[in-house]
């Protein structure tokens, strides 16, 4: 059996303000009617014959109203607070079989192309049933710094790196024998809580803990509050030594920073000045003069213009909004 377990519990800080806390933008119906978190369920029913939903109390609302329109049966896990996805992918697999398999995504990507998708899927649940993490693997494009990259030789995987600076991350490009990791993973229940159990034991007891007083898929708060806050990249994959990668020929698009989304909608079309600005939000008549690879983003209550390249640094801006808040 397989199971999907969908990741909605973060709040997309990279894409203020677009994204906000009330409204992440995986429920925004920004697709021909269809949000992101909608076609990320549906993506994935040829493989999958089960739903676990991971969000939080700010958002199991949204996620709701989505299952219901579309008619789907799932499991519903709403944490109290966020403690990052080490700690929700353990409750995924506590509330499966130790031997179901699951197959962990984000609710936000973009990834088109369904019968690729399909066949990496396939690859990825033989290996899994072999007991190694699997990660699925894109083409480098550029030195990125907000991904993991995956070191591999043939399809062994030598090292997971998360997040490296940029000059790191240049020199993997260099080198050549490195993937993105694209944030989605297979493995069996039982062989990610071992792992977790191995590699950061504190994470998995308080997750246990918190876990076992669950109230009909409901947090405890102070619990919670409990579990070291940290990602399943960090946790796990840099530490593994059971990686197995599949390169992934379907198109992906982690729509998690402004340069990314840029990427996209560039590549889709949207319109674009000579000296590569864009607008995002609104059909106001605007003009950048002197200044090149902007980005002015426009919403009811909020107004943005950054440098493209400075797109990872959206987040602190966030972060400091909301200490004021
Ligand atoms: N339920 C729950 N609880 N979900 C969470 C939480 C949490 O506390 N924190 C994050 N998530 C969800 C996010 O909504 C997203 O769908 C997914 O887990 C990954 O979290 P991000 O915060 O978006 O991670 P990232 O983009 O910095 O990095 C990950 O994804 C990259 C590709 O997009 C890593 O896996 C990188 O290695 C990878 O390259
Ligand atoms: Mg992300």
């Amino acid at each position: 059996s397989v199971t999907h377990v969908v990741l909605t519990g973060g709040i997309g800080s990279r894409l203020w303000p677009l994204s906000r806390k009330t409204f992440p933008k995986q429920y925004l119906e920004l697709f021909d009617g269809h949000s992101l978190f909608e076609k990320t369920i549906t993506r994935s029913e040829n493989v999958c014959n089960k739903t676990i939903v991971v969000g939080n109390i700010e958002n199991y609302k949204m996620s709701n109203a989505i299952m219901a329109k579309i008619k789907r049966p799932f499991t519903h896990i709403v944490e109290a607070v966020p403690r990052n996805t080490a700690a929700a992918i353990a409750f995924a697999a506590f509330a499966s079989k130790p031997e179901d398999i699951l197959l962990i995504t984000p609710s936000d990507h973009i990834i088109e192309g369904n019968n690729l998708y399909n066949t990496a899927l396939q690859k990825a649940i033989v290996l899994a049933n072999q007991d190694y993490l699997v990660t699925f693997g894109i083409k480098p494009t550029k030195p990125e710094t907000g991904y993991g990259y995956i070191e591999f030789e043939n399809e062994n995987v030598i090292a997971f790196h998360e997040k490296p600076d940029f000059d790191t991350a240049a020199s993997y490009l260099d080198k050549g024998n490195y993937f993105w990791n694209s944030g989605l993973f297979c493995f069996k229940a039982s062989t990610f809580l071992a792992e977790l159990e191995k590699q950061e034991p504190a994470v998995y007891l308080a997750s246990k803990i918190a876990w076992e007083a669950n109230h009909n898929g409901f947090l405890d708060y102070e619990l919670s509050l409990n579990i070291p806050s940290i990602s399943i990249d960090y946790a796990v994959m840099e530490r593994s030594s059971s990686i197995k990668v599949i390169p992934a020929h379907f198109e992906w698009s982690d729509l998690g920073s402004f340069e990314s989304v840029y990427d996209y909608l560039v590549q889709k079309g949207h319109p674009i000045d000579v000296n590569r600005n864009i607008v995002i939000g609104t059909s106001l008549h605007t003009t950048f003069i002197g200044v090149k690879n902007c980005i002015l983003i426009y919403t009811s209550d909020a107004l943005m213009v950054l440098q493209k390249e400075n797109s990872q640094e959206v987040k602190q801006i966030y972060q400091q909004l909301e200490a004021i808040a």
